[in-house]
């Protein structure tokens, strides 16, 4: 069945700007810059500038973004690097990548970013770094979190693979740790047509590290100070996402709206709840979170109405096979698994209609109607 409302159109997003970036494609094949070059260091500038961040090093991926970060910043064997077990597996897979030990922590069960006490309560004399992630497109609760890592002399390292415009205390997330890290996969607010990451950081010998990291370890042609990767932003990407940079405040500004519009037709309805917001910091709305005890017959009902949704995350992290290694059982993290028991993320996307939007909240009010 074709979806009356997918959970993302990005068909619909690529309509409404699809001259300017055909425009930027052909100014890439015409100049045959694929590989860094000028689309890639133009981007990088437009992007410190949009985080308030000195620099910006584009990379292939988000996974590559944290993966090349810690290693910027020499974590690595016999380090501890705290998690939320509230993320995608690729924020833990990147301290698996480099060596480190996975620490995860539960989250607050409102915001469902990670909790700051219980991190505090899992630092130990190997915690080298915290790794708060910007869930779902609020801050995680930076000032506690930075006085932690002032006090224990731990770096941070954001990942902000889903805050591409969000403000914490007036300022926009990316801007606070040594470093922090970005994902444009497609469906990201500001998303490529394909993979891509970012790492952006203050004045840090990091950065000249994960320059030299995503590009085999290059100091000048082929002369090799350390054992690096190919991991670079791709050129066409990079043109594409300068377009779509300049779309992203008034496409985070649709997302804000329609979650105002489910939260007004929804509220009341049946025993469903929705993600808190967070002190001190603003929403992009990556996802729209509702939480239900009933939540996998309302998400039934609605893909037979044509609806498609998400559950972000269904396994959490520790309950891995991947992660069995941790030890860790069932009930350690009750938040998180409530989440992965009862979240339900609506359709949520800057082009969506207030029509759509209404088939949604109709379909959920029929359901707990019944
Ligand atoms: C919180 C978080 N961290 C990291 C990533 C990894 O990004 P990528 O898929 O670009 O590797 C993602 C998204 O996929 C994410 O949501």
């Amino acid at each position: 069945m074709t979806a009356i409302v997918p959970f993302v159109d990005l068909v619909a997003q690529y309509e409404s700007i699809h001259s300017e970036i055909d425009e930027a494609f052909h100014e890439v094949t015409r100049s045959a810059t694929y590989i860094l070059g000028a689309p890639v260091e133009r981007f990088e500038a437009e992007f410190a500038e949009f985080v308030e961040a000195e620099h910006a090093v584009g990379v292939g991926s988000g996974l590559d973004a944290l993966r090349l970060a810690l290693l910027g910043l020499e974590i690595g064997p016999g380090d501890e690097v705290i998690v939320p077990a509230n993320t995608y597996i690729a924020t833990a897979l990147a301290v698996s990548e480099v060596g480190a030990d996975v620490v995860l922590v539960d989250c607050d069960p409102t915001t469902y970013n990670i909790d700051p006490q219980a991190a505090e309560a899992a630092v130990t004399p190997r915690t080298r770094a915290l790794l708060p992630v910007h869930f779902a497109g609020q801050s995680a609760d930076l000032r506690p979190l930075l006085d932690l890592a002032h006090r224990h002399g731990l770096q941070v390292v954001e990942d902000a693979a889903q805050a591409h415009g969000t403000r914490y205390d007036e300022r926009p997330c990316g801007s606070f740790g040594e470093v922090a890290c970005f994902s444009f996969y497609p469906g990201k607010n500001l998303g490529a047509y394909g993979d891509g990451g970012m790492v952006t950081a203050g004045d840090t010998a990091a950065v000249e590290r994960i320059r030299r990291l995503r590009n085999y370890g290059e100091r000048r042609k082929y002369e090799h100070v350390v054992k690096g990767v190919n991991s670079r932003l791709d050129g066409l990407q990079a043109a594409f996402l300068s377009v779509k940079l300049r779309h992203l405040a008034a496409w985070n500004e649709a997302r804000s709206q329609h979650a105002a519009a489910y939260t007004a037709q929804l509220s009341g309805v049946g025993d469903l709840t929705f993600q808190g917001r967070a002190e001190n910091s603003t929403h992009i709305y990556h996802l729209f979170i509702a939480e239900t005890d009933r939540r996998d017959a309302l998400r039934d009902h609605l893909t037979e109405r044509g609806i498609q949704t998400g559950i972000h995350y269904p396994i959490p992290i520790h309950l891995q096979e991947a992660y069995s290694d941790l030890g860790i059982g069932a009930g350690t993290f009750p938040h998180t698994e409530r989440l992965a028991r009862r979240s339900l993320s609506l359709p949520m996307y800057p082009e969506l209609t207030p029509d759509q939007i209404e088939t949604v909240t109709d379909s959920i009010r029929d359901f707990f109607d019944r």
